[in-house]
């Protein structure tokens, strides 16, 4: 279905990131659950965003939090069966909220049946191809097979023990051991990923959100890797042969082969790939709808810095006249609040950032608590959960910091996230002014704020264009228009207040001073 416009659903939609153990909890047991969307949908409604992108929810024993699927065609109980998810579809459907989930095609759980069969069967059997299993380098194979890094840390290969006592191999896994690297050079992987992608989309999802998309397909001969700092999904993993390997557009053909049938449904990519005309091959025609393109993640709070990043994204769309995606966190990365230097700095900036981020031309992608303004928590060592902690030997904390759960109402902790004060990750007292209850009350408040820049992104015709024009601004200021809806978007990001264009201020970050827009805030004019 098109919008007024003609273009696609998601070409202009605000899609907004649940993660489902941190939204809201129905069932008491202190880890939120798919009831517990439902029950806040009227909340996203008044937020007025146009979809759901859920992390993932299929039956997985939750080493990475459900990106380990051990039943890819089914929900997991903790977050309330596959019935929970029927009835957010049809809640949310009824409210013109559509829905896409995260699909997990790199890797399966280690508890996944093909897996513990793989583990059960001989070296070379088909069994073991469906994963890629590889005797070890040395003398006696006890070295692994290459030097590919997990990028949770450590090494990215596990030995296994044979039963009948012959030589163990190893499995990749790119992730945790618990995530054992699929086989894409195996047509039965290819023929299931079909059935699960149908199986849904008959179920009325209304789209993908594909992990790690630009890693499913490894070189046959899987040479070693520079061994650069490889943290997280931030560090540069162009060349680098563990990702972006060619054959992933196989993969991606695959699944838009399938999308055609369902002609609504979108496939967004999660595409940590830097090089412009690379990251466009997965924007091709018969590829992905949208790929994520994290610049702006990357980018500090500095001018050209910033505007470095947004030339970049739109060029790269350009490229296959695709449409760019803006996203300033998720649930891989510090909070922007806290990149950008926390307190209330840090805060000013991330309002600044929502206004650039929501008047550019194409699909923005908003993290549940951005429109609250959470930073991200300083956990204590007992608390964190990320797989990140262990294997990195405790010498990177992960992202619980950026996953605690949301602040619904009342003055302590839980915050009607749950009835349980035992809640998967603890729930900092400080948040008690920062609840959506206090801040639906507050005009001034973060929410209200993004509510009313959501509110008129998607009523003014000012903000309909598909491309921007830079506008002369002085040094560590960003000034664009929006080609042919004429809106007019600065950033201040200097330590000096700075007069603004001439125009009607339609919504600011930040109270004008003497009439000027001061550091760290943006304006909308008309
Ligand atoms: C990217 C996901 O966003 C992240 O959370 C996950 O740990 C890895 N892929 C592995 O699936």
């Amino acid at each position: 279905m098109a919008d007024s416009n003609g273009r696609p659903w998601w070409a202009h939609a605000v899609f907004y990131q649940v993660y489902p153990r941190s939204f809201c909890d129905r069932n008491g047991d202190g880890v939120g659950d798919l009831d517990g969307v439902t029950a806040r949908l009227d909340y996203l409604t008044t937020l007025g965003v146009d979809a759901i992108w859920l992390n993932p929810v299929m039956v997985s024993p939750m080493a990475d939090h459900g990106y380990d699927v051990s039943d890819p065609r089914d929900v997991d109980p903790l977050f309330g069966g596959i019935e929970a998810l029927d009835r957010l579809i049809d809640a949310a459907h009824a409210r013109d909220i559509r829905v896409t989930m995260d699909l997990v095609p790199n890797h399966t759980s280690s508890a996944h049946p093909w897996f513990r069969a793989a583990l059960a069967s001989p070296p070379g059997s088909p069994e073991r191809e469906r994963y890629i299993f590889r005797d070890g380098s040395g003398p006696d194979g006890s070295q692994p097979p290459n030097n590919w890094l997990s990028i949770f840390g450590g090494p990215a290969w596990t030995r296994v023990t044979e039963s009948d006592g012959r030589a163990e191999q190893w499995y990749l896994h790119l992730f945790d051991a618990e995530q054992p690297d699929l086989n894409w050079e195996n047509p039965e992987v290819y023929d299931d990923l079909e059935k699960t992608l149908r199986f849904w989309l008959e179920r009325g999802v209304d789209g993908f959100r594909i992990d790690v998309a630009h890693g499913m397909s490894k070189p046959r001969d899987l040479p070693d890797m520079d061994i650069v700092k490889a943290e997280m999904l931030l560090a540069d993993m162009d060349n680098d042969p563990r990702f972006n390997h060619e054959g992933v557009h196989d993969v991606h053909r695959h699944i838009r082969t399938v999308l055609n049938d369902y002609p609504d449904a979108v496939a967004i990519g999660e595409v940590w790939v830097y090089d412009n005309e690379q990251f466009a091959r997965y924007l091709r025609a018969d590829e992905l709808h949208l790929g994520f393109n994290f610049r702006m993640v990357r980018a500090e709070f500095e001018a050209a810095d910033i505007r470095h990043a947004i030339e970049n994204s739109l060029a790269a769309a350009a490229i296959e006249k695709a449409t760019p995606t803006w996203t300033l966190s998720n649930h891989d990365v510090d909070r922007e609040v806290t990149r950008y230097g926390g307190g209330d700095v840090g805060l000013a900036r991330a309002w600044a950032m929502a206004l650039v981020m929501l008047a550019l031309p194409g699909a923005v992608f908003l993290y549940n608590g951005e429109e609250l303004g959470l930073a991200n928590v300083d956990l204590p060592d007992e608390a964190l959960q990320d797989p990140v902690w262990e294997r990195s030997g405790h010498t990177r904390r992960g992202r619980d910091g950026a996953r605690v759960p949301m602040p619904w109402e009342g003055s302590t902790p839980p915050f009607g996230f749950s009835t349980n004060p035992d809640t998967w990750l603890p729930m900092p007292q400080e948040w008690s002014t920062l609840t959506v209850e206090k801040q639906l009350r507050d005009p001034g408040s973060t929410l209200s704020f993004y509510r009313s820049a959501m509110r008129l992104r998607a009523s003014r015709k000012e903000f309909d264009g598909t491309a921007i024009e830079w506008l002369e601004a002085p040094e560590d200021v960003l000034v664009y228009r929006v080609v042919d809806g004429g809106l007019v978007c600065v950033l201040n990001a200097g330590s000096q207040p700075v007069a603004l264009p001439a125009g009607d201020v339609l919504l600011a970050s930040a109270a004008l001073v003497d009439g000027k827009l001061p550091p760290n805030a943006a304006a909308w004019l008309t």
